[in-house]
């Protein structure tokens, strides 16, 4: 299989709608694979399918489902319909995720939980739900996470905590399910252009400044540029790699941990 050939493969991509995730549904859609996203909101789902089926392979299917990761029982069904749609899945991605910028005594006890909820419980559900759905042998199952999960962060303690379990996930996964020939890793994307994240840490142009600054390439990423790290994953020229932890970040998070006084909200 060439690294850009998904013709006849399965792909599922939850939180897939939009930003970073919608990248990834693209690039596969793109390189001719079966793709089934998630989200919350019916209408961002709707938005995203019609854009897939503009680039999809003649005969390829593309699928969306509302569903909040955060259900377990909504994910389980949204993974059970998107199988019978389209088989087992080769590719699966996690990256359903929330953020706000506030210090720990800024936040509620349920503020704090709901990002663990979306974050780490949510691929929590995805990734254990969708296990029977999986290819087996063959399977690549990526999870995103952020470089909270090992840089820590002020007014990110939510974000740190979920991602950082996000990659124990990923190591502990890996070792459970690489006897059954599944695949398991994280991309940690760096500062990415135009996405959602970027919008809630750096809102000014200032700070988004301030992050460009930061970046030893000199530059945010871009979703195309995540999405190719997928790819690879999911190619055979990665049938080696699990358990990784792999940042595409333009070497953002060699400097540490990032003062986002400007995005504070409470
Ligand atoms: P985004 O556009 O807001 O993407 C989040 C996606 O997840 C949306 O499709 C959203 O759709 C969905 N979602 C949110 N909560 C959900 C829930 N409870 N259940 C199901 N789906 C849910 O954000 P993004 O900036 O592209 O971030 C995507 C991923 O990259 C996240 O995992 C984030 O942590 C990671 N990341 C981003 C950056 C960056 O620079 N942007 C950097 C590092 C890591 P609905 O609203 O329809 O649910
Ligand atoms: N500072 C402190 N607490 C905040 C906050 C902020 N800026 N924004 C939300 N919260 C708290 C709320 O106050 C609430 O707690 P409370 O009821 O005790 O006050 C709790 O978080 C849940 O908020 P709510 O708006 O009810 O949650 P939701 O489930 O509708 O939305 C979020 C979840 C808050 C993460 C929302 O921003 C979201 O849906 N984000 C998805 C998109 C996103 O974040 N993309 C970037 C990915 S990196």
């Amino acid at each position: 299989m060439d690294i850009n050939d998904f013709k006849g493969r399965s792909v599922f991509v939850a939180g897939g709608s939009s930003g970073i995730n919608l990248g990834i549904a693209r690039a596969f859609a793109a390189c001719g694979a079966n793709v089934a996203i998630a989200s919350r909101s019916p209408e961002r789902v709707a938005g995203a399918v019609a854009e897939l089926r503009g680039l999809a392979a003649a005969g390829a299917r593309i699928e969306g489902y509302s569903a909040d990761v955060r259900d377990a029982e909504a994910i389980a069904a949204a993974l059970a319909q998107a199988h019978e749609a389209i088989g087992d899945f080769d590719v699966l991605v996690s990256g359903a995720a929330g953020n706000f910028v506030a210090p720990a005594l800024g936040m509620s006890a349920k503020g704090f939980r709901t990002v663990i909820d979306i974050d780490l419980n949510g691929t929590f559900h995805v990734l254990r739900g969708a296990h029977q759905f999986l290819r087996k042998p063959g399977a690549s199952v990526i999870s995103i996470s952020a470089s909270q999960a090992y840089n820590p962060t002020r007014y990110q303690a939510h974000v740190c905590a979920a991602k950082a379990g996000v990659d124990m996930l990923t190591r502990v996964l890996a070792m459970e399910w690489g006897p059954e020939g599944i695949r398991v890793n994280s991309i940690v994307p760096g500062p990415i252009g135009d996405t959602e994240g970027m919008r809630r840490l750096a809102p000014t142009p200032e700070a988004t400044q301030k992050f460009v600054a930061s970046v030893p390439l000199g530059r945010m990423g871009t979703t195309a540029e995540i999405a190719d790290m997928a790819l690879f994953l999911s190619s055979r020229h990665a049938q080696f790699v699990t358990g990784a932890v792999i940042p595409v970040d333009g070497g953002s998070s060699l400097g540490g941990g990032r003062d986002l006084s400007a995005a504070l909200t409470a």
